[in-house]
């Protein structure tokens, strides 16, 4: 019970790596505000923490609006008593190439997962560094945010742009005792994943590059989460841990 008596908000909690982490989190004693633009998703979430008799709630928000995001931390906050763990996983994807992308669809993926990700660590930042006892903030990017690939123009550019912001907050939040890190994953099997990853032969193209051999399973992801937040890791702050099965860690060439 690492995290008892630890308050938590987890964007995007309502299903695929988001609602892993708020199990994993809870089940490591923290109370959860699950947050999701899909309330009823965010809820069954909510239930299934409860069901483990710790406290939870739900909270709909659209974390690309920085009034939702203010109500958000702000109703957490009031119903936990304080804010120590925000994680930022809420994210959306597109595959489409530069050329192909419309200002719909850059603002949106941009919108929620650079913008969306500032707002929520602006707004729990302000709360964390009032209570003055420190806290955790972790982002979930991508290992799209430092691997290029073809038609992921709007998407990896925001979660680059998320890892970038996560080394700035570390050095503005250190003084406040606030660690903020990053979690990379790579494939990993979500209703998302396979959708986003379009079809099989992306899928296995993909694979062929991880050095492990198989998709990430949303646990994984969670389980580095949980690291990040306990105090374990109390010394890592500005840090990625890439969850992908050796994919950012080299292309498997092999030498004839
Ligand atoms: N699945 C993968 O292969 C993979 C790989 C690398 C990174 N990621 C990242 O992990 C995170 C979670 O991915 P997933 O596969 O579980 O996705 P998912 O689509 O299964 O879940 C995302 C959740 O975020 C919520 N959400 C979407 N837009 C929102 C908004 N504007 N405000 C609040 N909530 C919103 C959705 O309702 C959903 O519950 C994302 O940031 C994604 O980019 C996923």
């Amino acid at each position: 019970m690492q995290l008892e008596g630890l308050n938590a908000v987890v964007t995007g909690g309502g299903r695929g790596i988001g609602r892993e982490i708020a199990l994993e989190l809870a089940e490591a004693g923290a109370s959860v505000a699950v947050a999701d633009i899909n309330l009823t998703s965010a809820q069954q979430t909510a239930n299934t923490i409860q069901e483990m008799g710790r406290f939870a709630m739900a909270i709909a928000v659209d974390i690309s609006d920085s009034a939702q995001v203010k109500n958000m931390v702000n109703a957490a906050s009031e119903a936990l008593g304080s804010l120590d763990i925000l994680v930022n996983n809420a994210g959306i994807g597109i595959s489409a190439s530069v050329m192909e992308t419309t200002d719909e669809e850059l603002d949106h993926v941009l919108g929620v997962n650079l913008k969306g990700t500032f707002l929520c660590c602006r707004e729990a930042s302000k709360t964390m560094v009032a209570q003055g006892k420190g806290g955790r903030i972790v982002n979930i990017a991508s290992s799209a945010g430092d691997n290029a690939r073809v038609e992921g123009g709007a998407y990896c550019a925001s979660k680059a742009g998320i890892l970038q912001l996560t080394r700035v907050l570390a050095m503005e939040l250190g003084p406040h005792g606030i660690n903020v890190n990053s979690v990379s994953p790579g494939l990993t099997d979500t209703i998302a994943g396979p959708n986003v990853s379009a079809n099989q032969a992306y899928r296995n193209s993909f694979l062929a590059q991880v050095s492990l051999g198989r998709a990430a399973h949303p646990r994984d992801v969670a389980r580095a989460v949980r690291f990040l937040v306990s105090p374990e890791s109390g010394y890592v702050t500005g840090e990625t841990i890439h969850v992908d099965g050796g994919y950012s860690a080299g292309k498997p060439t092999v030498r004839a």
